[in-house]
């Protein structure tokens, strides 16, 4: 694939201007993202962002690469044209979320909130703590994100069960199962942990039957926030089958501040911070992808499965 007029916008185009000096095949723009024309389609055939601008168009483009791992903004909702190839970053996402996850699970098996309010009470309260090699712990979405927080949990001696579209075995899991049978298995989970990309089949998939089957298992949602029915959470915590929730993605973001969630004792809110690109990722995987197309090879790495939406 022969690029060479390239639109570069979103949160990091002023730090990508030095791709320019990178690689001096290609011609550049960079652009802050209410300054992309739709003219601008017209000209570019490469489009890199972290989602569509306003102005989007498929125009001449025949390549767009997200700097972000998720590509809903462009897939979910919206009919790609066929031959245009999308490419997306990987980066160290998978070992970011594995901290993020980590952090919060660790947090609570050692009871730090408890604890703290004991303090503040001047209470002198023992109890024993489980160890995570006793948890049972089940991630939807066994792609690389999922598999990396799988491995790490692993180490730790966590059982982990990882959920997939087809449950097909994979390595770093102790068992896979196809989503439609999770339903038992949710009974013994001490965390569930939301990995999957936004697609017409993961949106709405943590409804009320499903978040019903836990039995007080912790929540964490790293995936998208529309795979989750807000309000079945909350009923769900409410009735205790969700023990407690840690979000960091939303139906919308920011999250409104009428929004429960804000000030629900049993749910902790990030704004949307387990995985944030970086840098030196975001150009690395930029300039893997155009030297994997430089050099004519057939598949990209990282190359997005636009009709499976992932
Ligand atoms: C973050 O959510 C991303 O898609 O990279």
């Amino acid at each position: 694939m022969d690029i060479k007029k390239v639109i570069v916008t979103g949160r990091m185009y002023k730090d990508l201007e030095k791709l320019a000096l990178m690689d001096t095949k290609r011609e550049y723009k960079f652009l802050p993202e209410a300054e992309v024309s739709s003219n601008d389609f017209d000209w570019a055939d490469g489009y890199v962002a972290f989602k569509p601008t306003d102005s989007f168009h498929f125009g001449k483009l025949q390549w767009v690469h997200t700097l972000g791992a998720g590509v809903d903004s462009f897939l979910f909702n919206r009919e790609w044209k066929k031959d245009v190839l999308l490419t997306r970053t990987v980066g160290s996402f998978g070992r970011k979320i594995s901290e993020y996850c980590l952090s919060y699970i660790l947090a609570d098996v050692q009871r730090h909130g408890i604890f703290q309010q004991y303090q503040t009470e001047r209470q002198w309260l023992p109890s024993q703590q489980k160890l995570l090699q006793q948890l049972n712990i089940v991630i939807f979405g066994t792609g690389t994100i999922g598999e990396e927080v799988a491995r790490m949990l692993r180490t730790f001696g966590v059982t982990v069960y990882g959920v997939s579209r087809s449950g097909a075995s994979n390595c770093h899991f102790n068992r896979v199962l196809p989503i439609t049978e999770v339903h038992d298995l949710l009974a013994l989970a001490d965390w569930v942990i939301n990995t999957l990309p936004l697609t017409p089949i993961t949106e709405g998939l943590f409804e009320m039957r499903l978040l019903s089957c836990m039995h007080g298992a912790g929540f964490i949602n790293v995936g998208r926030g529309a795979s989750v029915d807000e309000n079945a959470l909350i009923e769900a915590i409410e009735r205790g089958s969700v023990r407690r929730a840690v979000l960091d993605v939303f139906r919308e973001e920011p999250l409104p501040a009428q929004s429960p969630f804000w000030s629900h004792p049993n749910v902790v809110i990030t704004p949307h911070i387990s995985a944030v690109t970086g840098l030196d990722e975001a150009i690395d995987s930029l300039l893997a992808v155009l030297g994997e197309m430089d050099s004519g090879q057939e598949r990209i790495s990282n190359s997005v499965d636009v009709n499976r939406g992932y």
